[in-house]
């Protein structure tokens, strides 16, 4: 049975929440990094994904200068390089270098792939809507490339206030 609540008391709900990177680099040729929760599959042909990125961030604006990015998983063991792409702006800094992340060249866009990451998606620009107070924007996967290594497990942000960590299942215990 439901008993009706405010729809923020209900979002406390929603826990874990994979947890991405956003990668950019500028025409000048500076790369940025930040996270991203609000991320999804939009299209499994051609595969794309649409994501939650606030107007004031940096990253929104690179991705608008250049309309391409690069999606990344973040494994497990990332949860600090992931806070600290989460919790700082790039608009001054050289923030993948400071977070302690390893680009390494993608083969379709000048974002950088994250070398450690379990999975990095390069992407180009569809569209940018604004159905409510946050842009979506949608990007089309024109090159994947998987972690060599195998049985990485995913980010997630497990509570509110970027609890960042694993999630294990009870069939694995
Ligand atoms: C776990 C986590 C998830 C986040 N999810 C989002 C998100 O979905 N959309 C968003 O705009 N910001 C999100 N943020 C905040 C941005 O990563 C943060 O504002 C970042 O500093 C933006 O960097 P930039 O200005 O260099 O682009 C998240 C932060 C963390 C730590």
């Amino acid at each position: 049975m439901q008993k009706q609540t405010d729809t923020e008391a209900a979002l406390l709900n929603k826990y874990p929440e994979p947890v991405v990177l956003v990668t950019t680099r500028s025409a000048a040729g500076r790369p940025n990094v930040m996270a991203a929760g609000w991320v999804m599959l939009a299209s499994d042909d051609p595969v794309m994904f649409a994501l939650g990125i606030d107007d004031e961030s940096y990253t929104y604006a690179l991705i608008r200068e250049t309309r391409e990015f690069v999606v990344a998983f973040p494994h497990e063991g990332m949860a600090r390089e992931t806070l600290y792409a989460g919790t700082h702006h790039g608009h001054k800094i050289e923030k993948l270098t400071l977070a302690g992340l390893t680009a390494q060249d993608g083969v379709k866009v000048k974002a950088p792939l994250l070398a450690d990451a379990i999975a990095n998606f390069e992407c180009e620009l569809v569209e940018i809507t604004k159905p409510g107070n946050c842009p979506l924007i949608v990007g089309k996967v024109i090159a994947a490339h998987e972690n060599a290594t195998p049985g990485l497990r995913r980010l997630f942000n497990t509570a509110k206030g970027y609890k960042l960590g694993g999630v294990s299942s009870k069939s694995e215990s």
